[in-house]
């Protein structure tokens, strides 16, 4: 029976792929759920689907037997209730539309208690009695397809298809009459199959109708900080193959409480990267159009802008110590403290290539002299600086480091006159490597979150870059809530979204 209900499902994997509908939008994030994490995606959603039938009470039975000998019978059962179930095997496909899901071999074990009355023509007399059950149903088929579609940049789930197949039921009576045992499986046993069955289906179709409501919770923006969001929303797809399903997402960067787009990107990344993803439940791509859009996002914002009053060597912030390499300085404003004010002069440049990330900055560091309680603006310093990053994940961030590959001055402008840069040459490299670069990296430490929904965590993530993308191959683990099952709806939406 269970390749029945393969046919069964057969003319939805036969829907023509030409029914998609071209688009033009673009994803600079793109994620695949591999077999691997639909199998994953499965079990959750079985065993959500199990928790949800435990304890689980049907309807009331009454009919009247008409059993020889005896006459009519009034038997009613009554507090039925599904106490387990148990799902040995099941099965998940990727079709053109959709997602078919099929539970076989599952049995499930009732318990109820039975009652009867009746009078018979020789005693004007009720005789009644009454007791316990058990039913164990076998070999039942649950199957299910599922449709899932990018509705105006959400996800859309429908019921397509819910089948339901029974092969047999057993009871087991705790006491009663011997006419009693064969009454009930002439008579109840199709009742108790289609309650069971009514029960099984209603239950499933109002748990994806809750997943449909969940999904349509997903923010359409996560914040990042104060100054960044990243958009979320889902564009095109998502794409079925036989084995997997791919979403695309916007994934740009955005100014926080903006709400407007900051520019147009394109696409420069030429699938498929060099990763090796095949055992891992979920590759995610990042388009090096992500990373100059956060770039974009930060500059603008004028975050990149800080002062600098505080060194790990004080002595490099006093003139005295800049007496050999810059003596005007020292003799126009001696023993004075300095303060560098530091500004990036263009949003940082990030090329990512197979292996290598690699960043160039535009910075101008004017250094003021502090004179009695004035701050004296003295000269500005333009420095291009070359960095080589690496990224790594933790928990669901996307975090990084970089390091210093070599940097260039030129004077910009000077108010105590021209003096020869290269001499400072060294003071701006201790500079950078105990003071920019720590500060920069603390940042990026902390890292920028990967959309996904909240509830699961990456583990196991490995990470690679591609020409101008970065792949992120990672199995992840479900955080589960029990009580988003019990929360009413309005409560549930608080729980739902991307991050950690
Ligand atoms: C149903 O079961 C509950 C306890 O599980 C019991 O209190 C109640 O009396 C039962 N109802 C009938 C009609 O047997
Ligand atoms: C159902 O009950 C039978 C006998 O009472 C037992 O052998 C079986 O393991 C039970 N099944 C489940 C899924 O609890
Ligand atoms: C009815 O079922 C409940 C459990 O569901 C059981 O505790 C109770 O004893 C049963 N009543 C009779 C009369 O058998
Ligand atoms: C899935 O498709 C790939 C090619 O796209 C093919 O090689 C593979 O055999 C297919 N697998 C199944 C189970 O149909
Ligand atoms: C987010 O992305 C969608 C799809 O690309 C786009 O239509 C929308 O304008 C973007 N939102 C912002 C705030 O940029
Ligand atoms: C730093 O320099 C910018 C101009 O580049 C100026 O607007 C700002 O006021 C300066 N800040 C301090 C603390 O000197």
């Amino acid at each position: 029976m269970a390749a029945a209900f393969f046919f069964l499902l057969m003319p939805f994997f036969l829907v023509p792929a030409s029914t998609h509908l071209q688009s033009t939008e673009v994803g600079f994030i793109s994620a695949v759920i591999s077999e691997k994490g639909l199998d994953f995606a499965k079990d959750i959603l079985i065993e959500k689907a199990i928790s949800s039938l435990t304890p689980l009470n049907l309807p009331q039975i009454d009919r009247v037997l008409k059993i020889p000998f005896v006459g009519n019978v009034l038997v009613g059962l009554s507090n039925i209730s599904i106490y387990s179930v148990n799902v040995p095997y099941s099965n998940v496909k990727s079709g053109d539309t959709g997602i078919a899901i099929v539970a076989s071999g599952a049995t499930t074990n009732l318990s109820m208690n039975w009652s009867y009355s009746y009078t018979t023509w020789f005693f004007p007399v009720i005789i009644s009695d009454n007791g316990h059950a058990h039913v164990q149903v076998e070999g039942m088929e649950v199957g299910l397809t599922l449709g899932l579609e990018n509705r105006q940049g959400t996800l859309e789930l429908s019921i397509m298809e819910c089948g339901f197949y029974m092969k047999d039921i057993s009871i087991t009576l705790d006491g009663g009459a011997s006419w009693l045992y064969q009454g009930l499986l002439d008579v109840f046993e199709e009742q108790i199959k289609s309650s069971v069955e009514n029960a099984i289906t209603n239950n499933i179709k109002e748990g994806i109708m809750k997943l449909d409501s969940l999904l349509k919770t997903l923010p359409v923006e996560v914040s990042v900080d104060e100054i960044a969001a990243l958009n979320v929303t889902f564009v095109n797809g998502p794409e079925f193959s036989n084995s997997s399903i791919g979403f695309e997402i916007d994934g740009l960067f955005t100014a926080a409480h903006k709400g407007v787009s900051t520019g147009n990107y394109f696409m420069n990344s030429q699938p498929p990267a060099f990763c090796n993803c095949q055992n891992k439940m979920l590759e995610i791509s990042l388009d090096e159009a992500v990373f100059k859009s956060a770039s974009n996002v930060y500059y603008n914002a004028d975050s990149m802008q800080w002062t600098v009053d505080k060194v790990p060597n004080p002595s490099l912030l006093n003139t005295a110590s800049w007496k050999y390499i810059v003596p005007q300085l020292y003799k126009m404003y001696p023993n004075d403290d300095m303060i560098l004010n530091v500004s990036l002069s263009a949003p940082p440049i990030i090329k990512i290539s197979p292996n290598n990330i690699d960043s160039t900055v535009y910075s101008d560091i004017i250094i003021d002299v502090l004179n009695d309680n004035e701050i004296i603006p003295v000269a500005c310093i333009s420095l291009e600086v070359s960095a080589t990053g690496s990224v790594d994940i933790s928990g669901n961030n996307i975090v990084g480091n970089v390091g210093l590959v070599d940097f260039t001055m030129s004077l910009k402008w000077s108010k105590i006159g021209n003096f020869r840069i290269y001499l400072i040459q060294s003071v701006m490299r201790t500079l950078l490597k105990t003071v920019f670069f720590p500060y920069v990296n603390i940042r990026l430490r902390r890292g920028f979150p990967l959309p996904i929904i909240r509830g699961f965590t990456l583990q196991n993530a490995d990470i690679c870059t591609g020409s101008s993308q970065i792949v992120v191959c990672s199995d992840v683990v479900y955080a589960d809530s029990n009580e988003l099952r019990l929360l009413p709806y309005n409560q549930i939406q608080s729980f739902l979204g991307f991050g950690v």
